[in-house]
């Protein structure tokens, strides 16, 4: 093709995909978002002969012919690609800019670099504006390969590194997603506690919320500042009380005036409040306020027990029962002890909630939700996980297309139990004995979607035994409209079932279980009155990103994980 037949035809493509030949400054900041210069489908090369100011980290930088002009990879987050920056000695201290994880705000002129260079675009630098120095002997993540494990140690810097950056765009990604889905639906954002009195699952995992024992601490500390009076110290103020009071008699029986026997009263007043202070004082004890044996909670905080929260279902159901569809979304804590790649102590889960759906719609929600989400990323999320599957798993681009593609398998735990019990004959060892009442281990629940089925299989119907006292009881007595949906990678991404909306039933469910019913009676109303068939489920947030991008720890797909022995800043 010749040159000019070249330029009308790349000239046609930009025209086609309507790029616009000048970029603006973002809205709320005086510089260009790395992404409007590179992330066009040109690359930026349409903006050839603008000038920009850009800011952002450096990723890599060296200085060049002989320290006449320096390369800077420049990354502000907004995707993962850099710009290329090449700054003149004559325009800067070269060796300020050059170390990685330094901050540099440029004024500069775009330019297409010379052939053969894989950049389309690259800012050739007229002013720096801003130098955020760094000491590179001293900066913790000067390499730009650390191992994930390591970034843990470094919570607070390791938002610089391309793959947790790239992890933070793809939760946000996610959280749009999902938000997206829910409102398209005509599902209600709402706001469940963090802080509850209820057990929702039952299980007593839960992270207790009180300032007792920051008050015990505090009293201590002023006891040993202050110590309480002495049994002498209240008898001389008792003594004190009864020759005032004495003296107000005197002067009553002596007739004085009236100023007189006033201006004793004030006084006597006075002694008998501080002698009631020292006796308050005196009952002060050190330690946790106890009652008949036990810690006596109506002087903790909120005058009770109470807990953060380890699911907003309950809570949500009170809205479900009143404007049909809602949802809710937050952190949820959990107090066990599990030391997993899949557990955190603190997590966020999405938990819609359908009234007038049964378990069938419930399973119907969550496939349609997990594929939506799957879809989003393949569409508005592609350069990062391009990233992801060059770097941590080749198949996480195919599992999303996959996943957003093909129906889920759906099978009753008795079927999933002979499955299993197939497999372990046929020469399968599992861990974990298999036996129908069993809770599904791990590894059975990764066997049937990576191994048996390899793909999300939807397990539903389980023994009543082994799940939550609000899950309905099915005709058979024996298993409960629970659902699990189990995804490749992860095993249990969702937890959900249709709920037991029989006030009968679920009184008798809570009792047989062993839970107290008082705390319950607020959730019994919503059967007392007006009760309706309704459903939902929790999905782990983070179990969603492990299975979207390949990550093989949980820890390393929240920004800021908690887990036993471990929560950094
Ligand atoms: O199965 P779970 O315990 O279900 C509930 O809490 C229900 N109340 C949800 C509902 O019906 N509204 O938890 C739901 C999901 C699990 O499938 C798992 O993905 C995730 O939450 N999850 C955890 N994620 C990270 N760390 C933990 N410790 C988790 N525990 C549960
Ligand atoms: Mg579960």
């Amino acid at each position: 093709m010749a040159e000019t037949d070249q330029v009308a035809a790349s000239a046609d493509r930009l025209a086609a995909m309507n790029l616009s030949d000048s970029v603006q400054n973002h809205a709320f900041s005086d510089r260009v978002l790395i992404l409007s210069i590179v992330g066009r489908p040109d690359g930026g090369a349409g903006l050839a002969g603008q000038r920009v100011r850009a800011g952002g980290w450096v990723k890599t930088g060296r200085e060049q012919g002989k320290g006449t002009f320096a390369f800077l990879e420049l990354n502000d987050g907004s995707c993962p690609a850099n710009l290329q920056v090449i700054v003149d000695a004559g325009v800067a201290v070269l060796s300020k800019l050059v170390a990685t994880g330094t901050c540099v705000v440029v004024d500069g002129i775009l330019k297409v670099p010379p052939e053969g260079t894989k950049q389309r675009i690259e800012l050739r630098v007229e002013s720096v504006v801003h130098i955020g120095e760094v000491d590179p002997a001293k900066y913790p993540i000067p390499k730009t390969k650390l191992t994930l494990e390591f970034l843990r140690d470094h919570l607070h810097l390791r938002s610089r590194t391309n793959t947790i950056a790239a992890i933070a765009r793809i939760r946000n990604a996610l959280a749009f997603a999902t938000h997206s889905f829910f409102q398209e639906h005509h599902f209600f954002y709402m706001h469940t506690p963090i802080i509850t009195t209820s057990d929702c699952e039952g299980a007593g995992e839960m992270f207790q919320v009180t300032t007792l024992i920051s008050e015990a601490e505090k009293l201590e500390k002023d006891l040993i500042k202050n110590p309480p009076p002495s049994e002498s110290d209240i008898e001389a103020a008792r003594q004190l009380v009864s020759e005032r009071g004495s003296a107000v008699k005197q002067l009553k029986d002596a007739k004085a005036s009236k100023a007189d026997i006033s201006a004793s009263v004030v006084e006597l007043n006075k002694v008998k409040e501080s002698l009631s202070k020292l006796e308050e004082r005196s009952k002060l004890k050190p330690g946790i306020p106890q009652k008949d044996g036990k810690i006596d909670y109506t002087q903790d905080f909120f005058a009770r027990q109470a807990f953060l929260t380890v699911s907003g279902q309950l809570q949500v159901e009170t809205y479900a029962c009143a404007v049909s569809n809602v949802y809710t979304f937050g952190p949820t804590f959990r107090a066990e002890q599990s030391h997993t790649s899949r557990h955190l102590a603190e997590f966020w889960m999405v938990e819609p909630e359908i009234a007038f759906a049964d378990l069938q719609d419930d399973m119907n929600c969550a496939e349609a939700y997990v594929k939506y989400m799957c879809n989003w990323l393949l569409e508005k999320c592609l350069n990062d996980m391009e990233f992801m599957a060059k770097s941590y798993d080749k198949g996480c681009i195919d599992r999303l297309r996959m996943v957003a593609l093909t129906p889920f398998v759906r099978i009753s735990y008795t079927e999933a139990v002979e499955l299993l019990e197939e497999a372990v004959k046929g020469g399968k060892k599992f861990e974990n004995s298999v036996e129908w009442g069993i809770d599904l281990a791990s590894e059975h629940e990764r066997y049937l979607t990576e191994v048996k089925f390899q793909k999300p299989v939807i397990v539903y119907n389980y023994p009543k035994g082994i799940k939550a006292f609000y899950m309905r009881l099915n005709d058979d007595m024996k298993t409960v409209a629970a659902m699990d949906v189990l995804v490749p990678k992860v095993g249990e991404l969702i937890g959900g079932s249709q709920r037991e909306e029989r006030y009968e039933v679920i009184r008798e469910r809570i009792m047989e279980m062993g839970l107290p019913l008082e705390p319950y009676e607020w959730y019994l109303d919503l059967r007392r009155y007006g009760t309706v068939k309704h459903c939902g489920f929790g999905l782990g947030f983070e179990r969603m990103i492990l299975f979207a991008t390949g990550i093989d720890n949980i820890r390393d797909v929240i920004p800021f994980p908690r887990y036993p022995g471990r929560a950094d800043l």
